[in-house]
């Protein structure tokens, strides 16, 4: 299995993302529509803020991820019962079988996934035909400003895809853990790609902390970016 670069930063990621009312996560969720019911896979769940919520909204919930660390702050939380958690590369995730999902969410996971591709191909296989696939990323047009970080490095130009490390002095995460920067046609190319057809898009306005302070900048351009698609 690859590398889990979060098995390093796990303590640091579950003590500052956690916020429920995110709302990235709060358009994320509205995309997904009402999840009781359905089967759904949380991609890279890192340590199942996500996959909780899926279960108490009454989903029938796996969580999969290649954090070893974050997943087991996740299969520590015992509430709400049920879920399964899976240690898996999303590029392969051999453990999830054809077909047996109704919906697969991706809450800000594809640019930590080094294989945007095989995490699509495995999307496309574990989804039932006409099944929902929602994801947040940070918006691969955000340039950033001085203290936050956008999705390529200030070095480089939109143009310029790859793994980098942030150095925005707001961007705390990015700082230690890096991120794919990749265009926003290479990403609905390789939706496409796997028969993932687009129906909605939305870009949610970054939380009112952002309209004041280092982050006022950065906020004027386009911060997030979250969309719904359909396997046809
Ligand atoms: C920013 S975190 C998001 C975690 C979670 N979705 C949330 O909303 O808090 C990104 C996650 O992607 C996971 N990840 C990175 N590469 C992965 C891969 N190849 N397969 C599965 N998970 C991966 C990381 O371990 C981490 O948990």
């Amino acid at each position: 299995m690859r590398e889990a670069r979060y098995d390093a930063v796990a303590d640091f990621y579950d003590a500052g993302f956690s916020d429920p009312a995110d709302p990235v996560l709060t358009t994320l969720l509205d995309l997904l529509g009402p999840p009781r019911g359905r089967r759904v896979l949380d991609l890279a769940c890192g340590h199942g803020r996500v996959t909780r919520d899926l279960a108490r909204r009454g989903a029938t919930a796996t969580g999969a991820d290649l954090s070893g660390a974050l997943l087991a702050k996740a299969r520590a939380v015992a509430d709400p019962p049920g879920i399964r958690y899976v240690h898996a590369d999303a590029a392969d995730a051999l453990d999830l079988a054809d077909g047996s999902f109704d919906a697969v969410v991706c809450n800000f996971g594809l640019a930590d996934i080094d294989d945007l591709d095989g995490a699509l191909a495995t999307t496309r296989r574990v989804l039932r035909p006409g099944g929902t696939f929602v994801f947040s990323i940070l918006h691969p047009c955000f340039a950033g400003s001085a203290a936050v970080s956008g999705t390529w490095p200030t070095t480089g130009t939109y143009y310029d895809e790859g793994f980098w490390t942030a150095t925005g002095e707001q961007s705390s995460l990015r700082r230690r853990v890096g991120a794919n920067h990749r265009t926003l046609s290479t990403y609905l190319n390789a939706l496409a790609r796997r028969g993932l057809l687009v129906t909605e898009m939305r870009e949610p306005r970054p939380p009112a902390e952002w309209t004041t302070g280092d982050r006022h900048e950065a906020a004027r351009q386009p911060v997030f970016l979250v969309a719904r698609c359909t396997l046809t």
